[in-house]
């Protein structure tokens, strides 16, 4: 019997994720099995609850561990305990996962107010403001928004739209899933109330947990959880009590509390500068080549990059020879940029000079293939020269 072949050559990674995983984090994931009660696993979720708790900086008493599943789990974890029938929420949509947000809280049965933004561009905190002052006579219970906007390569001011929301006796939900471990993010400092994330972009780890800081004010105000497996109450009972809830993936575990070690070995701050000065290099690289990027200059992510597809080129084309000829994975544009840009992952063990480098050569020489030319050499050479 023949079977399919797995894969025996690396991929490149350079898309809006899953990153490119450390060799020590697939070896760890080697370890043998333990059982999701078994004294020496439960140990492990202690140590990645503190880890998780450091590298949110979440408040002291935060029920800081990784939901089962992936970014969607997390942000489903935390509507399905803040969000309940009639909840006022605003939504502020600035593209595909704000938008998911939304959607998820009218799922869960709120009453949802979208505060919809360009996409490509960052929320203004004071439209934020303005929203929630023209709430009438029943206030907003609840404001959510998605720190990195991953379909559009935007970075929100959610420390700004934290306080805002406070100020009118909202609590603040933020997505996280492609900032944490990549740009600053401070949930204590910043008072953000319930926070979730991903293990498969700037963690390091492969897909299938969903870090979440859950804060004592997001505690103090939770709804009744309609979801068996998403309740805060249950998951903290396993987490912290040890009491049965699911078969927690021990081999997940190992990975996580790996990739949470080497991002403090790393150190929090140096990480986040190595993907900003990463970023810059390669928007200095794109500048060269005559590439745009879609946000403005202070608005942009140094996590996801969203690059204008020039006019006329073909950007699956484009794709599709990174892929073949370089076996380097880029994404495509969602919803109403599909078409117009590509989007470029630098996170984690992918954000590193030589990808930067690597990634603009393969970027000239597939778009000279779809008839596109650019100064030769010019990307590469800026990138370099914008590198220490
Ligand atoms: C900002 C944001 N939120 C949520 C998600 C959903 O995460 P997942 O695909 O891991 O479920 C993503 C995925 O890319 C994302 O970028």
């Amino acid at each position: 019997m023949t079977r399919l072949p797995l894969p025996t050559s690396e991929r490149l990674l350079l898309g809006p994720g899953p990153s490119i995983i450390a060799p020590r984090v697939m070896r760890a994931m080697a370890a043998p099995v333990l059982s999701h009660l078994d004294g020496d696993l439960v140990a492990l979720l202690d140590d990645v609850r503190a880890r998780l708790g450091r590298v949110f900086q979440a408040h002291d008493g935060a029920f800081t561990f990784a939901v089962s599943g992936t970014g969607t789990s997390g942000m489903e974890a935390v509507v399905a305990n803040m969000v309940g029938d009639g909840t006022r929420v605003l939504a502020v949509v600035t593209g595909y996962f704000g938008d998911r947000l939304a959607e998820m809280c009218r799922r869960y049965g709120a009453d949802v107010t979208r505060l919809e933004v360009t996409w490509g561009r960052a929320v203004d905190p004071e439209a934020v403001r303005a929203a929630l002052d023209a709430a009438g006579p029943r206030p907003f219970d609840v404001v959510a928004c998605v720190h990195a906007e991953t379909s559009t390569g935007v970075l929100n001011p959610v420390k700004d739209v934290a306080a805002v929301a406070h100020e009118f006796g909202a609590l603040a939900i933020v997505d996280a899933v492609t900032s944490l471990g990549g740009h600053p993010l401070d949930v204590a400092g910043w008072d953000l109330d319930a926070v979730y994330s991903c293990t498969q972009k700037c963690i390091g780890a492969p897909s299938g947990m969903a870090p979440v800081a859950w804060t004592p004010a997001a505690q103090a105000r939770r709804v009744a959880c309609r979801s068996f497996y998403f309740d805060m109450g249950l998951l903290e009972d396993y987490w912290v009590r040890r009491k049965y809830h699911h078969t927690l993936s021990s081999t997940l575990i190992y990975a996580l509390q790996e990739a949470l070690v080497a991002i403090e070995e790393e150190g929090l701050e140096r990480r986040w500068q190595r993907h900003e000065r990463h970023h810059l290099a390669l928007a200095a690289g794109l500048e060269a080549m005559g590439l745009g990027l879609l946000p403005p200059a202070g608005e942009r992510l140094w996590t996801l990059n969203a690059i204008c597809v020039p006019e006329g080129v073909d950007e699956a084309a484009v794709r599709r020879t990174l892929l073949q000829t370089f076996s380097m994975e880029i994404g495509a544009g969602l919803g109403p940029l599909a078409g117009r840009i590509w989007r470029v992952g630098l996170m984690g063990a992918s954000s590193t000079p030589s990808l930067v480098l690597l990634f603009l050569s393969a970027l000239e020489h597939a778009l000279q293939v779809a008839g596109h030319r650019c100064p030769p050499g010019a990307g590469p050479a800026a990138a370099s020269a914008a590198l220490p």
